[in-house]
């Protein structure tokens, strides 16, 4: 397959005067999402009423996007699905993984990793209250650090600040040499980079939607478990969707078949709806051909700016192989800097203490939104008009 790029920026809802940077953070709408959603609204909703969980298959909804989804990650049909949110989702995986190392008391990972990633992490080592261990290290230390009393290497695959990514199947198979199990956190890696779960020969794997698959706001996260572990994972969230009969009604909890055990409850359907639209761009993508044009969009982004922006420096690794989809450089007034360029209609975003942060998302970016990109940030730097009082003024999201 070869992927045409103006085929699918055709696909968006791109604001005019608007170059649009952020979508690791919120993809933009795309074009055929709210028609969808009126569907799911009326001739669902509005038409089927209960009935819509057979008859319009929203029950399905999370292990058929759960595979379309699978497919951009290399996971094979089954072993991916849909639901909850990120933050859910690593809690999940992260207590299964120590279900299955009860002997072992460390949870490894870097300080590049999000924090909600750790903030879960410690909060399910005070319920557990069995002494487990967050052992967090430099990201350049992590495969130093993996040693017999590691259970599991939770890792966020691409840097959220400054796009630096791991080499996963190293670290896995380090881990795996010491006994201990894995988990990516993929949220700025599906849809982003040629991830390969199978081949990389990861445990676990989570993600969102919302970002570079476009899902919209608040869309449904996923989860995927190895194949060779699925039937042994005990799910720590015992939701009666993921039991193996929900409407036997028992008891008592038994989990569900394979992956159907890691969905929780009800699951969002009209979310499932944006998501199951945004999905369909991507049957006519190519990984690798999404890899190859992220990677020049990013090398012209990085050669452009730094020709022509004194002041700032790249955050992002140089090495095209050491990089997620996303372009960071730092500046020490970055956050006055980045609102003068969103007045442009140039919108990346900030992240504490100075990193300006860049999308780079072939879908529907391409090399002449990135010189636009550059020549705003070029004359905002020159004239100095960034430092304006207004531009200083912190909103509460950035
Ligand atoms: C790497 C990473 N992990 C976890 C999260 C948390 O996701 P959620 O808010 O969907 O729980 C985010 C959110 O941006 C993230 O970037």
């Amino acid at each position: 397959m070869t992927t045409d790029f103006r085929a699918t920026k055709a696909l968006f809802e791109l604001p005019e005067g608007v170059t649009y940077l952020d979508g690791n953070s919120l993809g933009p709408l795309p074009k055929a999402a709210p028609a969808r959603m009126a569907r799911a609204m009326t001739e669902e909703w509005g038409e089927m009423l209960i009935t819509g969980w057979n008859k319009a298959g929203w029950m399905a909804q999370p292990a058929t996007l759960g595979d379309r989804i699978g497919r951009l990650i290399g996971a094979p049909e089954g072993t991916t699905v849909l639901g909850d949110t990120l933050s859910i989702k690593v809690h999940q995986a992260l207590a299964a993984a120590l279900a299955l190392r009860p002997e072992r008391k460390v949870i490894l990972t870097d300080s590049g990793n999000f924090p909600s990633d750790i903030y879960m992490a410690e909060g399910l080592i005070e319920q557990l209250g069995r002494g487990h261990e967050l052992r967090v290290v430099a990201p350049e230390e992590v495969e130093a650090a993996i040693d017999e009393d590691v259970a599991v290497m939770m890792i966020t695959e691409v840097d959220y600040r400054t796009g630096r990514r791991h080499d996963m199947p190293k670290l896995i198979a380090r881990a795996h040499e010491a006994g201990a199990l894995a988990i990516w956190d993929l949220a700025h890696s599906a849809g982003a980079v040629d991830v390969d779960v199978a081949a990389a020969d990861t445990d676990f794997a989570v993600g969102c939607t919302y970002k570079f698959l476009n899902g919209g706001p608040g869309a449904p996260a996923f989860i995927h478990v190895a194949p060779r572990l699925i039937d042994a994972v005990r799910p720590a969230l015992s939701g009666w969707l993921g039991h193996d009969a929900p409407f036997a009604f028992e008891p008592s909890y038994r989990p569900g078949a394979a992956i159907a055990r890691m969905r929780v409850g009800t699951p969002p359907v009209l979310a499932m709806a944006a998501l199951d639209s945004a999905l369909d761009i991507w049957d006519g993508v190519d990984m690798a051909d999404l890899r190859a044009a992220s990677l020049a969009l990013s090398d012209r982004f990085i050669e452009g700016v730094e020709a022509a922006c004194p002041g700032l420096e790249l955050a992002t690794p140089r090495d095209p192989a050491r990089r997620g989809s996303q372009v960071s450089f730092r500046h020490p007034q970055g956050y006055a800097v980045m609102q003068a360029l969103i007045a442009q209609g140039v919108i990346g975003d900030f992240r504490a203490p100075d990193i300006l942060r860049f999308g780079i998302t072939p879908l529907y970016l391409d090399e002449a939104d990135i010189d636009r990109a550059v020549e705003v940030m070029a004359s905002i730097l020159r004239d100095g008009s960034w430092d304006r009082p207004e531009f200083h003024a912190r909103a509460a999201v950035t």
